[in-house]
């Protein structure tokens, strides 16, 4: 479920040309209703509808603009709602709510100019019998935001009830604050470099800076595969959160490491780009093929096999393993802000299960004197904490090592009394956040 699988390229955002918008139509905003809507409904959705013929027939720039409103609303949608219920007595049906909350999220968020977000919404309602009797209401409720202005919002409604209650109960009132408003607003790029790659540069290039860890950080859009670098394999695509996991492991040259759910392979490339001998392990041969094609493209080397892990017959120990587990991806809204809305409270419990078994099997692979990482892309302790404190109870063979954060590019406050890491995405507020990530490095009796 985690760090979903996603191609390198991306079309040009409409969202940074405001007036662009001005000129995109109708059929563009039908899209984003669309696109929304099918995040709204299930995991993955919206990428599943990008394959839809009314989206694929678009021109890039219109399917790149749907998209943008389509997040934008996903991102903000408890505001949105907030604003509409001020100005509905009634809540309208699905079809009229989904034309409002399009027009709202280009107004509000993408600084699309109000007459053609409003222009573009009453024609769309008047195309459809069940929601041309709204129209005059279209009209009327957002002109009426545009003259008036939105009101005051809450950035703690845009994230789901549950979860919401949720995290206050484990991080506290003033965290779900900074969770809520790092949920807000679309991140940067993070890029990994290879060791040979020059970090100052690339960021120059990119009008970018490098972060702690070493990751440049850019707000530029657009198709990655122009930017200088691509092409050569100097980096690669990786949030600053998900590339500590990999440097916590503290891999050398000529240490083998088992990547143990390596795909898409950001972490494999780490591990590889230190110079270790890696096997990189997954369940899912199509998720695999983005691996052997990241590692074609930077020029670096690994085994890649593709098997459950825990069916694979294959009796070696490694120096190292990361497990990288199949988990809720909670910590990952700034980018796929669909995971608070797909996942479910009882998906926790399953993939806790799954985290269970996963690392049992880890363990046995771990070679006596060598290390294991365990990391979740999940803000939910059940996969995180509750997950380790359980292992080391079961696993009297191995003892935490302590984490340094300075010396692998995460946040101080992100060190847990037990050694472990807790990276929250409203950590590094100032410097545009970071996914959330738990990590902890273990070690076995030799
Ligand atoms: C969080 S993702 C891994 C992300 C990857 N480490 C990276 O950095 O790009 C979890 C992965 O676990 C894989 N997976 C799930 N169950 C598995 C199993 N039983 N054995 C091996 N891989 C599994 C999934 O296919 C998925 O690719």
């Amino acid at each position: 479920m985690a760090e979903k699988a996603r191609g390198p390229r991306r079309e040009p955002v409409a969202s940074a040309e405001p007036d662009a918008a001005a000129d995109i139509g109708v059929e563009a905003r039908i899209a984003a209703g669309i696109l929304l809507n099918a995040a709204l409904e299930r995991r993955g959705g919206m990428d599943e509808a990008q394959g839809f013929a009314e989206i694929r027939r678009l021109p890039a720039p219109d399917r790149a603009f749907a998209r943008a409103v389509a997040m934008a609303a996903l991102r903000r949608l408890g505001e949105i709602d907030q604003i509409l219920t001020r100005r509905l007595k009634a809540t309208p049906n699905a079809a009229v709510m989904t034309i409002l909350r399009i027009a709202l999220a280009q107004i509000l968020v993408l600084e699309t100019p109000a007459f053609a977000a409003v222009s573009t919404a009453v024609k769309l309602a008047e195309r459809d019998a069940k929601t041309r009797p709204y129209k005059a209401l279209v009209n009327a409720v957002l002109r009426g935001i545009g003259r008036d202005g939105p009101g005051i919002t809450t950035p703690e409604s845009n994230l789901p009830d549950w979860i919401a209650a949720r995290w206050r109960a484990t991080y506290g009132d003033t965290a779900l604050t900074g969770l809520a408003l790092a949920a807000r607003d679309e991140p940067s790029s993070d890029l990994s470099l290879k060791p040979s790659a020059d970090a100052l540069a690339l960021a120059s290039a990119l009008e970018g800076h490098v972060l702690p860890g070493g990751s440049v950080r850019t707000a530029k859009r657009g198709d990655i595969a122009t930017w200088p670098g691509f092409e050569d394999g100097d980096w690669w695509v990786q949030d600053a959160a998900a590339a500590v996991p990999a440097r916590l492991l503290s891999v050398g040259p000529g240490e083998t490491v088992l990547d143990m759910c390596a795909a898409p392979g950001g972490k494999t490339l780490q591990l590889a780009a230190a110079g270790a001998t890696v096997t990189a392990l997954d369940r899912s041969e199509t998720r695999l093929a983005r691996v052997t094609a990241n590692l074609a493209r930077t020029g670096l080397t690994a085994g890649v096999v593709a098997v459950p892990a825990e069916d694979w017959d294959d009796t070696r120990t490694f120096d190292a393993v990361l497990l990288d587990a199949p988990c809720t991806a909670t910590g990952t809204f700034r980018r796929n802000p669909e995971v608070l809305r797909a996942t479910r409270p009882a998906d926790v419990a399953k993939l806790a299960d799954v985290q269970h078994r996963l690392l049992d099997v880890a363990a046995d692979r771990v070679r006596p004197g060598g290390r294991l990482v365990y990391c979740v892309c999940s803000l939910e302790r059940e996969e995180g904490e509750t997950q380790i404190i359980a292992f080391l109870r079961r696993n009297p063979a191995f003892r935490t090592v302590s984490a340094d954060p300075a010396a692998i590019g995460a946040p101080d406050e992100a060190l847990t009394p037990e050694g472990w890491l807790r990276i929250l995405p409203s950590m590094w507020a100032e410097n545009g956040g970071l996914d959330g990530f738990f990590a902890a490095r273990l070690e076995r009796a030799g």
